[in-house]
Formats: C-alpha cells, structure tokens, sequence
C-alpha cells in the first residue's frame, strides 16, 4: 500500500527510482511522482496513474540526479491527483511518506496559524511543512528531521531530501515498512526488497521507531530511543526476475500456475513418516503445542478464508476449540482468552497494519503463545511473533491473492496435525495427499482450457452466487471474493444449507451458481441443496469430484475434479475458482493485476 525508493550514488538515480516503482506498483497506482537533486537544485515530477504516466512526464521534461526519492501511492488523505501525489515538497525540503499520520490536522492547523499555506489535502504535506519549519531555525537537515518526527502521531515509513544536503537522504520507519539496500559506494531505500533486486541483494531492514542517515559510503541508524544502533545485514534470497511476469499475461495467472511447485515447496521437508515435524517451528514448539487447550486465528481478506478452513480442520482433527475472526474486528473488541490458548496470525504481507495491531494489542490478554504463517521472512508479523511457519510462495505481485492462499493452507493443515499430534491421537489428518500435491495441483490446472470456455457464460452477468458446505464453505467464500475484487460482478459465497433461510429469494434464471462438491460425507446434502437451486431457474456450475455423480445436464455444468483426500479438498477445489475469475476478468476487460481502489499489502488501517 503505497510504495517507497530512493537512493543516493554516483549513477543518474532516476532510472533507478522508475524501475523501482514499476515494481512496487501493485502497492498502489492511483498516481506516482519523484524528486532529485541535482546542478539544477530540487526537481520533481509528478503524475495520475500509473508508473507509466509518470515515465512519460520524465521522458517530455527531463531529469537526473545523483540522490533521489520516488513514491507510488494508493490514496488515504486526498483523492487521487497530481496535487496530492507524492513527493510533497516544501522549501527546500522533499518527502515521501508510506503510513498515516494520526495527528495530521492538529500540526495543521498549528502550521497554518504560524502563516503557512498547503497545495495538497495529504497527511504528508503536513511532514513536509513540519521539516522545513525546524530546518529553518537552524539549517541542520538531519536535526529537524528527527525534531519533525517526533512530533509525529501514527504509521510512517519516510525518505526525505534537503537541497543543501546533496549527500543526505534521511529515511525512517513507525508502522510501515522500510529497507536499507546496500551497494558498493551508494545505498538505497525502498518499502519493499524487490524494488531494489536489480541494484542490489544485501539488505538491513529498519525496525518500529529507527531513524537512518543513508549516504553514499556509509549508514547511520539510531532506535527509537536515539541510540546509535547496528541492524544485522541480511542477504535477499529473491532474484531480480522473480518479479516478472515471463510469458504469462498477467501475474495473476503466473501466481496461479506456480502453486503447483510453490505448494510443494512449502510442505517440503516439513514431514516425517506423514506427520508433520513440530519442531521445524522451532524448538519450543512442541512444547507450547502440547500446552496448548484452544486456538484463536485473526486475519483479514483471503487469509481470513484460509484461517476459516482451519477452524474446520483444528475443531474435526485436533479436538481444540478454535475461533476465527477478521483482524479490524478482532483489535476493538474484548476477548475473553482462556487459559493455555495459541493466537495465530495469517498473513502473505506480514505488513496487514490490522493483523499487527491484533497481535500488539493479543500480547496482553493472557495468550499461551504466538504463532504466524506468512509469506515475507523480514516482515513485522515474523519478527514480533514467536513461532512463525514461512510459506514459500514467492513474491506474489497480483493483488488478488493465489498462491499465498494455497500456501496458507497447506501450512494450517501441517499446523493442525501438529496440534492434533498432542489433543486428537485417533483423529490424525491423512497428510498423503501432500505428498503428490504437486502433480494434483498441476491435474486441476490442466483444466484452465475448459474453464476459459465456460467464463465466457459469466461476462454478461451482475451476481454470482459460490456454494460450499464444511470446510469448503470458506472456499465459496474464496472464490466470490475473487470474482468480485478482479471482474466486479458482485458475488457471495454461502454454506448450500443456508440458502433457504433468505438468498434462496435471489436465485433464478439470470443468477449463475458455482458449486465445489468433492466426494465427502456432506455429498449428499450438498446435491440436495443444488436441486433447490436449480428448481428455481438458476444455471450451476458445479466443480465435482469425477466420482461423485454428477453430470451435466440442461442448466448444469459438471466439470470433474480427480479425486483427493479429504484433507486436501479445500486447497484443490480453490483452484478451479481462481481460474473462473481469473478469465472471467480477462474476458471483462478489467485491470486484473490492479483492479481498482485496491492495493497489495494493506498497511494503512
Ligand atoms: C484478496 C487479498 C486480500 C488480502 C488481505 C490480507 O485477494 O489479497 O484480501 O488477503 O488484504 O493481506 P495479508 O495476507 O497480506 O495480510
């Protein structure tokens, strides 16, 4: 959400800086800008739109710089404009700013009555006023910069220039996250790794409160108590091209096709004798999980659907109860936690500023541990929970997630048979299907062909309904999300019992119903809740197990599933809903990597 670069070198900084906001522009992309020093003093461009746009604003009026701040945005305080775009700047001064600034009208109103005028509606002009206001008493950048900070109230992660400073780029991080990477006679700083790759691997991550002075040959980090503070350097593992979309048309469909190994990927190494090893959490982890009398999952979004899938599975194997909630709801609300119960966080970011604050505000209300699943190895949620799987999803770019979910969800399964290792001995999840998951993912995807074809019988419609039951009642939850956040046809996923006590009343001709029925012990209700449906006109869609029974008939669509264990339903009947939505968008016409007013990774609340 939002998206941070900048650096300072001996190289002309600005094809750095576009190539780093190309790649985070899945953060955000209502409007991009960027600022430099150079002979000519303090330059900026700006742009609407995406990276592209801003590119040709450079290209038609020139610019360099051997220092220099980028920005790509996804609009909090102010609609999307070039007056609101970042980098604001103020005097001499220049800022981009990730996060949201809680105390903005107060120091805005205090800034206007000592005769100052703002440009923009945004939070970061008020940054922008602030480090100029303290630059002008004493003309020292890195003093006003740290004065100007602590004033400030909420999440930033900031880069910031002065004119007079052309060896200076000043960065700090609250609540939104910020990398320092390191080269050979030049540094440089993004809110994100994979928007520095192409420059460099070697990266040290700022933690909550750090303030930085990044220059050419050297940089100077102080915590949040001022003290000077060496951060450990870490290698990036990611390569440049990890981040492209090769021959495929959209991330979203490369995302798709990688689950295949990225799922195997994540369950590789994790098993012995097909039970889950506890220990590669860590070696309390056997410990804690044995302790442990209950589970409460936050999450948000399509994490929030994996952590409902796992509500079924933790309840049905380990014999723990288990609650599940999104995290926006979870940290304002009370909680009554019972004694020896685990708090898990799921998220592909680890930056979801909702899922953070539920952990922060979690950690004092008595919870016997915390656990996280998450994709990025250097992200807030790894680093401030003390058990963390790491699915192996890759850099997922699409802002719909796929691959993450599906990692997630082998990560829960493995997660709830450790625990059902300790609480649910004779109810042990039959792990065999992950040992093939690679070639029963690959299976599915080789239905892509057929499932183009039938897409084309949802372009013209406005309502879609997803039917599951049990633990695939959150993968209709899934695949509606899907279909409405890349096609905007607006959708709904529910439990097939449900349908009769209201939605029944929405079903007919003009409403297609998508159906996931694997060969399970709920079959033969879900067939009668489909026969309701279709009674009244609806045209279904149903992905079934090939020996579940159903065929094709006039108004119903059967395409067959080969069968799997129970265990992996929920991961296998995803896939056919991705692929729905997925061509569904194309078909659409729809920014299918960028829809619109969203943004990858959410770290404003
Ligand atoms: C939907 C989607 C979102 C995210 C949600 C949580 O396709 O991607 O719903 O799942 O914003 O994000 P993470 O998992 O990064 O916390």
């Amino acid at each position: 959400m939002c998206g941070i670069v900048g650096g300072v070198t001996d190289r002309n900084i600005v094809p750095i800086l576009l190539e780093g906001l190309r790649r985070l522009e899945y953060r955000g992309y209502d409007s991009a800008g960027l600022a430099t020093l150079s002979s000519e003093g303090l330059q900026r461009r700006r742009a609407m739109g995406k990276i592209v746009e801003l590119e040709g604003v450079c290209d038609a009026q020139a610019i360099d710089g051997h220092i220099g701040i980028a920005h790509t945005r996804w609009a909090t305080h102010g609609a999307p404009s070039v007056a609101n775009a970042h980098p604001h700047s103020v005097g001499k001064i220049a800022v981009v700013h990730n996060g949201i600034i809680e105390n903005w009208a107060e120091l805005k109103a205090q800034l206007e009555k000592d005769g100052r005028a703002f440009e923009s509606e945004t939070d970061t002009e008020v940054i922008a006023h602030l480090v100029e206001s303290e630059y002008n008493k004493d003309q020292d950048f890195v003093a006003a910069c740290r004065r100007a900070i602590a004033q400030l109230e909420g999440a930033y992660a900031l880069g910031i220039l002065c004119r007079d400073e052309p060896n200076t780029l000043i960065t700090a991080r609250m609540g939104s996250p910020l990398c320092i990477g390191l080269g050979v006679g030049e540094h440089f700083i993004a809110s994100d790794v994979q928007a520095l790759l192409p420059v460099t691997s070697r990266f040290i991550f700022l933690e909550e409160g750090d303030f930085a002075i990044v220059q050419k040959a050297s940089v100077a980090i102080t915590d949040a108590h001022g003290e000077s503070v060496e951060r450990p350097e870490k290698q990036s593992q990611l390569s440049a091209d990890a981040v492209e979309k090769g021959d495929y048309r959209h991330y979203m469909e490369k995302e798709i096709h990688e689950q295949a190994s990225v799922v195997a990927e994540t369950v590789r190494g994790k098993t012995s004798a097909g039970r889950f090893l506890i220990n590669t959490l860590g070696p309390e982890a056997p410990e804690l999980l044995e302790g442990v009398k209950g589970v409460h999952i936050i999450a948000c979004g399509t994490s929030f659907h994996a952590a409902s899938v796992a509500r079924y599975w933790i309840e049905h194997y380990a014999h723990l109860p288990c609650q599940v909630e999104v995290a926006s709801e979870y940290r304002y609300r009370t909680t009554v936690v019972p004694e020896g119960t685990l708090f898990m966080t799921i998220s592909q970011s680890g930056e979801t500023a909702d899922t953070l604050a539920a952990l922060r505000h979690a950690r004092s209300l008595g919870y016997c541990g915390f656990l996280a699943i998450c994709n990025v190895p250097e992200s807030s949620l790894t680093r401030e929970s003390d058990l963390v799987f790491l699915t192996q999803a890759g850099p997922e770019i699409g802002v719909a997630s796929t691959k993450a979910f599906t990692t997630q969800l082998a990560a829960l399964l493995l997660i709830t048979d450790g625990l059902a290792q300790f609480h649910g001995r004779d109810s042990l999840p039959d792990l065999s299907g992950l040992d093939n998951i690679e070639s029963a993912i690959g299976q599915v995807l080789g239905l892509s062909e057929r499932i183009r074809k039938l897409s084309e019988q949802f372009v013209d419609k406005h309502h879609t309904l997803f039917l599951g039951r049990g633990p695939l009642f959150p993968i209709a939850l899934e695949g509606a999300l899907k279909l409405k956040e890349i096609s905007y046809i607006h959708a709904e996923g529910y439990p097939a019992g449900e349908l009769k006590h209201g939605p029944l009343a929405l079903v007919d001709e003009g409403m297609p119903v998508v159906a996931v029925a694997p060969d399970n012990a709920l079959l033969d209700k879900l067939k009668s809740n489909l026969q309701e449906v279709r009674a009244r006109g609806a045209t279904l869609l149903v992905f079934a197990d090939e020996s579940a029974g159903f065929e094709s008939a006039d108004g119903i669509e059967v395409v067959g599933l080969p069968h799997c264990s129970e265990a992996i339903e929920p991961l296998i009947y995803t896939l056919p809903l991705q692929l729905l939505s997925y061509y569904v968008a194309v078909l659409r016409g729809t920014d299918v990597d960028q829809p619109r007013n969203l943004a990858k990774s959410v770290t404003v609340e």
